[in-house]
C-alpha cells in the first residue's frame, strides 16, 4: 500500500507454535510483533481480579501487556472467556488495526488476524498441529519451568480451548481460504520457522 506496510497474519490453536514462529519471522523481516493473545490474556486477568471485562478491554493499555504475568494457565481460560465476548473483541480491535498498518511491516499472531483483524494482509498462515502434540509441548515447558502438572490435564485444557475459540459465534478461530497451512506436528522449531519464512517470501514475491 502507500503507506508501505506489510502485514503477517499468524492464526492458530493454542500452543501450536505460533508464538514462537511468529517472533522468528519478526526478528528475520526486521518487523514488528503483535502477540494479540496477550490483549486477551490482560483483560482475562483484570476479570479474575473482579473488575467487568468490557470495560477492562476498554481501559487497556499497550503498557499492561507484559507477558510474564500474563503466561499462566488461568489467565488463558479467562482470555478465552472473555474472547467470546463481543464488545470485548470489538473494543480491542482499533489497537490491533493500527499496530497491522504501521510502516515498515508488522506481524500478527492469534485466532482472527487473517478473518477479521486483517482480511487483507499480504501474508497469512495458519499454524496447527494436534491436539496431542501441543499438549504434550505445552506440558514438557510446564514441568521445565518446574510445574507438577498432569499431561492429561493439560490436554483437557487444550481440548477445553479449542472448543470454546472454535465455537464462539464472533470471530471463532478458523483458517482464512486465502492462508498458508503449516503443520508443525513432525517439524522441527527450525522446520517450522523455514517453512513460514518461505511462505513469507513467496508472498511477498508475488505483490
Ligand atoms: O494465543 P493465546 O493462547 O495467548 O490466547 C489466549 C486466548 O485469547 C485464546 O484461547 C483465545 C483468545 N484469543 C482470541 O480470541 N483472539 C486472538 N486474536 C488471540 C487470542
Amino acid at each position: 500500500s502507500h503507506r508501505m506496510s506489510f502485514t503477517i497474519a499468524i492464526d492458530g490453536p493454542a500452543a501450536s507454535g505460533k508464538g514462537t514462529i511468529s517472533r522468528a519471522v519478526a526478528r528475520h523481516f526486521g518487523f514488528e510483533h503483535l502477540d494479540t493473545g496477550l490483549l486477551y490474556r490482560a483483560v482475562g486477568q483484570r476479570m479474575l481480579e473482579g473488575m467487568d471485562p468490557v470495560e477492562a478491554a476498554q481501559a487497556l493499555r499497550a503498557e499492561d501487556l507484559d507477558p510474564e504475568t500474563l503466561r499462566t494457565a488461568e489467565a488463558a481460560q479467562a482470555a478465552s472467556k472473555v474472547a467470546a465476548i463481543p464488545d470485548v473483541r470489538a473494543a480491542l480491535l482499533d489497537f490491533q488495526r493500527a499496530f497491522a498498518r504501521r510502516a515498515g511491516g508488522a506481524v500478527l499472531d492469534g485466532r482472527d488476524i487473517g478473518t477479521v483483524i486483517c482480511p487483507e494482509a499480504e501474508a497469512k498462515l495458519f499454524v496447527t498441529a494436534s491436539a496431542e502434540v501441543r499438549a504434550d509441548r505445552r506440558w514438557r515447558e510446564l514441568v521445565a519451568a518446574g510445574f507438577d502438572t498432569r499431561f492429561d490435564d493439560v490436554l483437557a485444557d487444550v481440548h477445553e480451548r479449542d472448543r470454546r475459540d472454535m465455537g464462539r459465534s464472533d470471530a471463532p478461530l478458523r483458517e482464512a481460504e486465502d492462508s498458508t497451512r503449516i503443520d508443525t506436528s513432525r517439524l522441527t522449531v527450525d522446520e517450522a520457522i523455514a517453512a513460514a519464512i518461505a511462505a513469507v517470501n513467496l508472498a511477498r514475491a508475488q505483490i
